[in-house]
């Protein structure tokens, strides 16, 4: 049996649009075996509810792509699904479940793909590599496609980094999320992103926090997101003046997610209080960056 492990992951961090993404200490686990018919799909957790248990299940769809890739037909397979990752929440899950589920079946069928083969794969089923990389390869992760290939490269998530979720009790799905973006944006607010994204990589390759709050900042998708997330404003708001270094919709949200380097309690308090007077309940989490991607934590056969 194998078991992988998948860290949640944060995607964009503000102006870094189907760019930049980081892993973080909160993690899903999938577990897949061989059996002699059938396919089995349990799921347990998070959402379990509302994950599908037939061949449309997302990780059983990774795992074929890898079987038809080898040539490798299992006779039947088991698939248990450990869900910690809040479901459609801006919080990487269906990341996960395509990264466990390609992980799991690599394994299974002889590790014949590489890291680079996988994180394409992962990043043509996900449509965007900044969720599904970091899922794989851990750390703070700057991606780049072209004609179907990623080129990535990782950054050490500073150490004295801190992050604070705000996870409201409403799920939003990311292709309704990408359905409100403009299909063009004008050269000053392409001009405004390019510059914060500079700015932010550097930022957090040189330690520097001071820099968080103008690097974090977005034009091109939380302007027209903000309506699909009642408070947002409001949240920032008050995590900026409790003394976060910036503050950002987590992927395509709902969830807010706040860097910082001090005062995380309070930050986390008036953040969740900020989302209430808005008429939101939100559960708040302070998760560390997580240095690595996918873990295989078992091989049992
Ligand atoms: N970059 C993606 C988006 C992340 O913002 O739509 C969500 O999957």
């Amino acid at each position: 049996m194998i078991r992988v492990q998948i860290p949640a992951t944060t995607a964009n961090m503000g102006p870094g649009f189907d760019t930049l993404g980081m892993a973080l200490k909160l993690f899903n686990f999938i577990e897949m075996e061989e059996t002699s018919a059938g396919l089995q799909i349990d799921v347990e957790g998070d959402g379990a509810e509302k994950i599908p248990r037939d061949s449309g299940n997302i990780v059983y769809v990774a795992a074929v792509r890898i079987f038809k890739l080898t040539g490798y037909e299992p006779k039947g397979l088991r698939i248990k699904i450990i869900n910690n990752i809040p479901v459609s929440r801006g919080l990487g899950s269906s990341a996960s479940a395509i990264v466990g589920g390609l992980v799991a079946a690599n394994i299974l069928t002889g590790n014949r793909l590489g890291e680079k083969e996988l994180i394409n794969l992962a990043a043509e089923i996900e449509g965007h590599p900044d969720n599904v990389v970091p899922a794989l390869v851990g750390g703070i992760v700057v991606s780049a496609q072209a004609d179907g290939e990623v080129k990535y490269s990782k950054i050490e998530p500073p150490a004295k980094l801190k992050c604070v979720v705000a996870i409201p009790d409403f799920i939003l799905s990311t292709k309704l999320a990408r359905e409100v973006l403009p299909q063009s944006v004008s050269l000053t607010d392409a001009v405004y992103n390019i510059s914060r994204t500079a700015l932010l990589v550097a930022a957090l390759m040189k330690q520097d926090f001071s820099l968080l709050g103008m690097a974090m900042d977005d034009r091109i998708h939380q302007p027209y997101r903000a309506n699909l997330v009642p408070g947002m404003k409001r949240v920032f708001a008050a995590a900026k003046l409790a003394g976060a270094r910036g503050i950002t919709l987590s992927g395509a949200g709902p969830t807010l997610i706040a860097f910082c380097d001090h005062n995380i309690d309070v930050i986390a308090s008036v953040m969740k209080d900020a989302f209430l007077q808005s008429g939101i309940k939100a559960k708040v989490m302070e998760l560390e960056p997580n240095p690595v991607g996918a873990v295989a934590l078992e091989v049992m056969k």
